[in-house]
């Protein structure tokens, strides 16, 4: 396994700044509680998160298997990892970052412990060969848990902002923007449960999500989507028009002082290898 050099570790800012400054904290950190909670690794377990982001579920972790455990972390995208690089160390085990995709793992086989997936199955090309690797990089008795959006029925926050996008850029843009909410729990079961894995559950979960910024904050989240490069080549009365109707569209979650109150659900698959 080789790291990134400390050079690759610069800032990054803009709409993946507000993914980790608004929506780790309100949305993926809670999941990645849940997640890590779920599995309760044993201290120095080895541990590898696939997808990690700007270390969302690494973190927490690096909390629970302790100074005697290790984690690696993967992503394809190196403004994320970033990120996650220049954030202060997290007490607990070292992090390891790897940029790499999820479809050709560098890691050796048989090596973790427990492996976490947390929303990124749904965007995983070739996921049977991932899954296949993940499966060959997990110890024999080893746990994977994985947490994908449902659909967008039981998700009222993300439905209004799927909504907005369909009505502003059509259905073909709206298609696209769905995609985080495109991987069903019997589909992941099914992918988890072919690449080798046994004893396969899925269960559902919600959560609540507490936005203090409201309807302003939140929609900072079209802008690391699909539709972020559109939005900005709108021209201002037509960007404008787009956050009037989101903002009218969130009113209904929103409180007197502002304070913008939702849930949202995902499955939680658990497998063993
Ligand atoms: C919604 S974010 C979730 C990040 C993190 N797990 C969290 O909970 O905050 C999806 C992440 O998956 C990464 N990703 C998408 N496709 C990938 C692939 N094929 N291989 C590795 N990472 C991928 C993206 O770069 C992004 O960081």
């Amino acid at each position: 396994m080789t790291g990134r050099s400390p050079a690759a570790a610069v800032t990054a800012g803009g709409p993946l700044r507000d993914y980790d400054d608004i929506f780790v904290p309100v949305l993926f950190h809670p999941w990645a509680c849940l997640l890590v909670g779920a599995l309760t690794p044993e201290p120095a377990s080895a541990a590898l998160d696939v997808g990690t982001g700007p270390g969302t579920v690494a973190r927490v972790l690096a909390a629970c298997v302790g100074p005697a455990g290790r984690v690696v972390a993967v992503d394809s995208n190196a403004d994320m990892l970033a990120l996650a690089e220049n954030k202060p160390a997290v007490a607990g085990a070292p992090i390891s970052y790897l940029e790499g995709d999820a479809g050709a793992l560098q890691v050796p086989d048989d090596e973790f412990d427990v492996v976490t997936c947390q929303q990124i199955l749904q965007f995983v090309t070739d996921l049977p060969a991932a899954l296949a690797k993940i499966r060959v990089s997990v110890k024999h008795g080893g746990r994977l848990g994985a947490l994908t959006w449902c659909a967008l029925d039981r998700n009222p926050l993300f439905r209004v902002l799927f909504d907005t996008v369909r009505d502003q850029f059509g259905s073909e843009a709206a298609e696209a923007f769905a995609k985080p909410w495109s991987l069903s729990a019997p589909e992941t079961a099914r992918a988890v449960a072919a690449a080798g894995f046994t004893d396969v559950l899925a269960r559902r979960h919600t959560l609540p999500a507490v936005f203090p910024g409201g309807p302003d904050q939140v929609c900072r989240f079209f802008g690391f989507t699909s539709v972020g490069g559109d939005l900005s080549d709108l021209d201002e009365t037509s960007r404008h028009a787009f956050y009037k109707l989101a903002r009218k569209r969130l009113a209904p979650m929103t409180a007197g002082d502002g304070t913008l109150y939702t849930t949202t659900t995902a499955a939680l698959i658990v497998a063993r290898a």
